[in-house]
């Protein structure tokens, strides 16, 4: 299978386990379960779940051990989302080529569907995969405390409040740290999520726990990136909006040829990783290409 089609396959398969996960009306009262889908169902590149689903795969792993936290991931990644575009953060209007929840459904409803996403991720960890295997539920606790701390204040919503609260003229560490958190700590949980609940060894966890750590900083530097010179149209959002609002970004440290070739350099020392645990011919490079050369 060509890379494409691996994607497109992986794609549809966690599209359809997302079909599921959401709770339905009457329990989840209709306007907020709407909300909740708005965003969820409107595209994405599903990197997070895909790669979460790789990691399981490269360790010998059954993906369908990985597929609950995939899910979550993609809860957690679309509730960070929503609220990134709250007019209180980066206040946009356009996401997934669609306006932006907090436009069509109002901030509050916007901000609870948020939340309602990051907290039903948890649920969904601690119930699947249903299982009585001991060693199975020590995996899912373990992933569990992963993705929380990943999404938490010293990952996730850490780096959002550095990004809120940063002067433009964070140094070449800070924004590399930035970077780190807000965008990379998820990408690395997911990976380490998969490999986990794949039933991977410490070295093999660790090697991908470093490769991902280097793809997360790429996607953002690529993201940087493309806010500078991708089209609006296939981005799906808004771009140049990180210039205008004078974020600190790679681009605006190092110009986009030098950042372009930064994320090379994260790719190369992944595939360093990968290769040291003997993991190089699994899928996950061929992810780390697709992070640098994605156009949107
Ligand atoms: C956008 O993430 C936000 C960042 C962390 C840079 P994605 O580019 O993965 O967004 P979707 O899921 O494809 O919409
Ligand atoms: C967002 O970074 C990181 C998140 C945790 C959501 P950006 O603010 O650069 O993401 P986009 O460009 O709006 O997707
Ligand atoms: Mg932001
Ligand atoms: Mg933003
Ligand atoms: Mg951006």
């Amino acid at each position: 299978m060509d890379l494409r089609a691996y994607l497109e396959a992986r794609r549809a398969e966690v599209e359809s386990a997302l079909e599921r996960v959401l709770p339905q009306p009457p329990d989840n009262p209709a306007v907020l379960a709407d909300a909740m889908r708005y965003s969820l169902t409107a595209g994405g590149k599903r990197l997070r779940p895909i790669l979460c689903l790789a990691s399981a795969e490269a360790v010998g792993g059954d993906r369908a051990m990985a597929m609950p936290a995939a899910c979550a991931i993609e809860l957690i990644h679309t509730y960070s989302l929503i609220h990134d575009d709250l007019p209180a953060m980066d206040d946009d209007t356009m996401r997934r080529g669609r306006p932006t929840l907090h436009v069509v459904a109002g901030e509050g409803m916007a901000i609870l569907a948020g939340d309602g996403l990051l907290t039903e991720a948890f649920a969904l960890m601690a119930r699947e995969p249903r299982t009585s295997d001991a060693a199975v539920v020590a995996r899912k606790l373990r992933v569990v405390g992963v993705v929380a701390t990943a999404a938490g204040a010293i990952g996730m919503v850490g780096g959002q409040a550095i990004d809120l609260s940063a002067p433009a003229t964070l140094d070449a560490d800070g924004v590399r740290v930035m970077h780190g958190k807000k965008t990379g700590a998820l990408i690395r949980a997911s990976a380490v999520s998969g490999a986990v609940m794949g039933g991977g060894d410490d070295d093999a966890v660790a090697a991908i726990d470093a490769a991902a750590a280097e793809f997360g900083l790429a996607f953002q530097i690529v993201d940087d990136v493309l806010d500078v010179e991708g089209a609006s149209a296939e981005l799906g959002k808004t771009a140049g909006k990180d210039a205008a609002a004078g974020k600190p970004t790679y681009p605006a440290l190092y110009g986009v040829e030098r950042s372009r070739a930064m994320a090379a350099e994260c790719l190369d020392r992944a595939t360093a990783a990968l290769e040291r645990a003997k993991l190089a011919d699994s899928r996950l490079l061929d992810i780390g290409r697709w992070i640098i050369t994605r156009s949107n």
